[in-house]
Protein backbone atom coordinates (compact mmCIF):
# COMPACT_ATOMS: atom_id res chain seq x y z
CA UNK A 1 0.00 0.00 0.00
CA UNK A 2 1.41 3.43 -0.78
CA UNK A 3 1.19 5.45 2.33
CA UNK A 4 1.71 9.31 1.97
CA UNK A 5 5.06 9.35 3.18
CA UNK A 6 5.82 7.08 0.17
CA UNK A 7 4.49 9.62 -1.70
CA UNK A 8 6.05 12.61 -0.26
CA UNK A 9 9.50 10.49 -1.01
CA UNK A 10 8.24 10.25 -4.57
CA UNK A 11 7.97 14.19 -4.84
CA UNK A 12 11.12 14.47 -3.02
CA UNK A 13 12.95 12.30 -5.57
CA UNK A 14 11.63 13.86 -8.38
CA UNK A 15 12.84 17.14 -7.39
CA UNK A 16 16.68 15.60 -6.30
CA UNK A 17 16.43 14.27 -10.00
CA UNK A 18 15.45 17.96 -11.49
CA UNK A 19 18.27 19.42 -9.38
CA UNK A 20 21.09 16.82 -10.85
CA UNK A 21 19.71 17.77 -14.33
CA UNK A 22 20.54 21.27 -13.72
CA UNK A 23 23.68 20.61 -11.68
CA UNK A 24 24.56 18.60 -15.30
CA UNK A 25 23.43 22.20 -17.47
CA UNK A 26 25.72 24.39 -14.64
CA UNK A 27 28.55 22.23 -15.55
CA UNK A 28 27.49 22.39 -19.33
CA UNK A 29 27.52 26.10 -19.21
CA UNK A 30 30.62 27.10 -17.11
CA UNK A 31 33.04 24.65 -18.75
CA UNK A 32 32.79 26.11 -22.37
CA UNK A 33 33.06 29.31 -20.61
CA UNK A 34 36.06 28.66 -18.51
CA UNK A 35 38.00 27.62 -21.47
CA UNK A 36 36.98 30.86 -23.52
CA UNK A 37 38.61 33.17 -20.98
CA UNK A 38 41.82 35.46 -21.58
CA UNK A 39 41.15 38.73 -19.68
CA UNK A 40 39.30 38.00 -16.63
CA UNK A 41 41.97 35.49 -14.67
CA UNK A 42 40.13 35.51 -11.47
CA UNK A 43 36.21 35.18 -13.26
CA UNK A 44 38.22 31.62 -14.90
CA UNK A 45 39.49 30.67 -11.44
CA UNK A 46 36.11 31.38 -9.69
CA UNK A 47 34.72 29.12 -12.36
CA UNK A 48 36.84 26.85 -12.02
CA UNK A 49 36.15 26.31 -8.32
CA UNK A 50 33.03 26.43 -8.82
CA UNK A 51 32.79 23.48 -11.16
CA UNK A 52 34.67 21.43 -8.68
CA UNK A 53 32.15 22.43 -6.00
CA UNK A 54 29.02 21.60 -8.57
CA UNK A 55 30.81 18.28 -9.26
CA UNK A 56 30.73 17.58 -5.52
CA UNK A 57 26.80 19.11 -5.34
CA UNK A 58 26.09 16.03 -8.06
CA UNK A 59 27.60 13.39 -5.85
CA UNK A 60 25.49 14.67 -2.82
CA UNK A 61 22.20 14.42 -4.89
CA UNK A 62 23.47 10.61 -6.26
CA UNK A 63 24.32 10.10 -2.50
CA UNK A 64 20.63 11.40 -0.98
CA UNK A 65 19.09 9.21 -3.95
CA UNK A 66 21.11 6.37 -3.67
CA UNK A 67 19.94 6.39 0.06
CA UNK A 68 16.33 6.00 -1.54
CA UNK A 69 16.96 3.46 -3.83
CA UNK A 70 17.13 5.74 -6.87
CA UNK A 71 19.80 7.17 -9.55
CA UNK A 72 20.20 10.77 -10.91
CA UNK A 73 21.41 10.25 -14.18
CA UNK A 74 18.67 10.45 -16.89
CA UNK A 75 17.87 11.24 -20.31
CA UNK A 76 16.50 14.69 -18.75
CA UNK A 77 20.06 15.64 -17.90
CA UNK A 78 21.11 15.55 -21.79
CA UNK A 79 18.91 17.25 -23.17
CA UNK A 80 19.11 20.18 -20.35
CA UNK A 81 23.16 19.78 -20.81
CA UNK A 82 22.87 20.40 -24.29
CA UNK A 83 21.00 23.39 -23.93
CA UNK A 84 23.68 24.29 -21.86
CA UNK A 85 26.28 24.44 -24.43
CA UNK A 86 23.59 25.68 -26.74
CA UNK A 87 23.19 29.09 -24.55
CA UNK A 88 27.78 29.00 -24.38
CA UNK A 89 27.71 29.36 -27.87
CA UNK A 90 25.14 31.90 -28.28
CA UNK A 91 26.87 34.15 -25.95
CA UNK A 92 30.33 34.07 -27.45
CA UNK A 93 29.08 35.58 -30.88
CA UNK A 94 27.92 38.53 -28.92
CA UNK A 95 30.86 41.24 -28.45
CA UNK A 96 30.15 41.32 -24.72
CA UNK A 97 30.55 37.95 -24.13
CA UNK A 98 32.34 38.40 -20.81
CA UNK A 99 28.91 40.77 -19.32
CA UNK A 100 26.54 38.13 -21.34
CA UNK A 101 27.91 35.28 -19.48
CA UNK A 102 28.26 37.17 -15.88
CA UNK A 103 24.05 38.17 -16.58
CA UNK A 104 23.34 34.25 -16.99
CA UNK A 105 25.91 32.93 -14.55
CA UNK A 106 24.64 35.42 -11.86
CA UNK A 107 20.33 34.41 -13.32
CA UNK A 108 21.95 30.42 -12.92
CA UNK A 109 23.09 30.69 -9.28
CA UNK A 110 20.07 32.04 -8.11
CA UNK A 111 17.39 29.04 -10.06
CA UNK A 112 19.89 26.68 -8.24
CA UNK A 113 19.77 28.71 -4.98
CA UNK A 114 15.55 28.13 -5.26
CA UNK A 115 15.42 25.03 -6.36
CA UNK A 116 17.90 23.71 -2.82
CA UNK A 117 15.29 26.11 -1.02
CA UNK A 118 12.37 24.39 -2.28
CA UNK A 119 14.20 21.14 -1.69
CA UNK A 120 14.96 21.86 1.54
CA UNK A 121 11.38 22.37 2.48
CA UNK A 122 10.65 19.10 1.05
CA UNK A 123 13.13 17.25 3.03
CA UNK A 124 12.22 18.84 6.25
CA UNK A 125 8.33 18.55 5.49
CA UNK A 126 8.46 15.17 4.99
CA UNK A 127 11.03 14.04 7.64
CA UNK A 128 14.16 13.31 5.40
CA UNK A 129 16.60 14.88 7.75
CA UNK A 130 19.09 12.72 6.26
CA UNK A 131 18.77 14.94 2.86
CA UNK A 132 18.86 18.14 4.85
CA UNK A 133 22.79 18.43 5.76
CA UNK A 134 24.05 17.61 2.43
CA UNK A 135 21.47 19.71 0.43
CA UNK A 136 22.53 22.79 2.91
CA UNK A 137 26.03 22.10 1.82
CA UNK A 138 25.11 22.55 -1.85
CA UNK A 139 23.07 25.54 -0.89
CA UNK A 140 25.63 27.48 1.02
CA UNK A 141 27.75 26.76 -2.03
CA UNK A 142 25.05 28.07 -4.81
CA UNK A 143 24.55 31.50 -2.24
CA UNK A 144 28.61 31.94 -2.07
CA UNK A 145 28.94 31.98 -5.73
CA UNK A 146 25.92 34.25 -6.05
CA UNK A 147 27.33 36.48 -4.15
CA UNK A 148 30.68 36.95 -5.67
CA UNK A 149 29.32 37.02 -8.81
CA UNK A 150 27.38 39.96 -7.30
CA UNK A 151 30.05 41.72 -6.22
CA UNK A 152 32.56 41.12 -8.90
CA UNK A 153 30.11 42.44 -11.74
CA UNK A 154 31.57 45.96 -11.21
CA UNK A 155 35.11 44.99 -11.34
CA UNK A 156 33.98 42.72 -14.60
CA UNK A 157 32.26 45.81 -16.18
CA UNK A 158 34.92 48.42 -15.59
CA UNK A 159 37.69 46.31 -16.80
CA UNK A 160 35.53 45.41 -19.73
CA UNK A 161 34.70 49.05 -20.15
CA UNK A 162 38.46 49.69 -19.67
CA UNK A 163 39.93 47.12 -21.92
CA UNK A 164 37.55 48.09 -25.04
CA UNK A 165 38.54 51.86 -24.37
CA UNK A 166 42.25 51.15 -24.52
CA UNK A 167 42.70 47.94 -26.53
CA UNK A 168 39.25 47.87 -28.54
CA UNK A 169 36.79 45.72 -29.02
CA UNK A 170 38.98 42.07 -29.20
CA UNK A 171 40.53 42.44 -25.82
CA UNK A 172 37.51 43.51 -23.97
CA UNK A 173 34.96 40.55 -25.18
CA UNK A 174 36.37 37.46 -23.13
FE1 LIG B 1 25.95 26.72 -8.84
Amino acid sequence: MTTQKDRYQALLVSGLVNAHAVEKQALSIMTPQVSRIENYPEVADRLRLHIDETNSQIARLDEILAGFDTSGSTLKDIGLSMSGGMAAIAHSVAGDEILKNSFANYAFEHFEIAAYKSLLVLAEDGGFASATSLLQASLGEEQAMAQWIDETLPVVTRRYATLYTEEGSAAAKI
